[in-house]
């Protein structure tokens, strides 16, 4: 019986670290800084007229089933987001593993004030299937 309050507090204080310590989406920040900020910029919104915005973007939720392929292959078509067409194509950055894409788009899904949901492994892979 004694040892209960000990396992108690051992759970409690594990629980309270790993709340602390965690950023969400902390590897998919970091994973931005170095592949897309260069271009979609520090607060998501791009280059007027050349690069789209990533921040409040429709983009990202009307064409979520394509942003892995986006994101490891590129794209070329011109493309409207929030009723503004781009027309500089994108290369991909291939060296991205299916973990560093997901972790990248579970970022850019929810920075910048985007609330757009979670994006599994799995769901990447699948995604990746049909575009490779
Ligand atoms: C060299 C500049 C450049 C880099 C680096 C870059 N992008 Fe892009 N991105 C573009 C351009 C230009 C387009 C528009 C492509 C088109 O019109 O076909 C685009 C389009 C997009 C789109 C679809 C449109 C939108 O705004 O929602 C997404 C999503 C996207 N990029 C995400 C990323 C992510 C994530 C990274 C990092 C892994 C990245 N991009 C790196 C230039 C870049």
């Amino acid at each position: 019986m004694y040892k209960l309050p000990f396992i108690t507090f051992f759970f409690l204080t594990f629980f309270s670290l790993v709340n602390c310590n965690q950023k969400p989406y902390a590897h998919g920040k970091i994973m931005y800084e170095n592949f897309c900020v260069n271009c979609h910029m520090e607060d998501g919104s791009g280059l007027v007229g050349n690069i789209p915005p990533l921040a409040k973007a429709d983009y990202l939720t009307t064409n979520a089933d394509k942003l892995a392929c986006i994101i490891r292959y590129g794209i070329t078509e011109n493309l409207v987001v929030n009723g503004k067409e781009y027309t500089t194509p994108m290369a991909g950055v291939p060296q991205l593993t299916d973990v560093e894409i997901a972790n990248i788009i579970n970022y850019i899904n929810h920075e910048w004030g985007n609330d757009n949901g979670y994006t599994t492994i799995k769901q990447v892979q699948a995604q990746l299937e049909k575009c490779r």
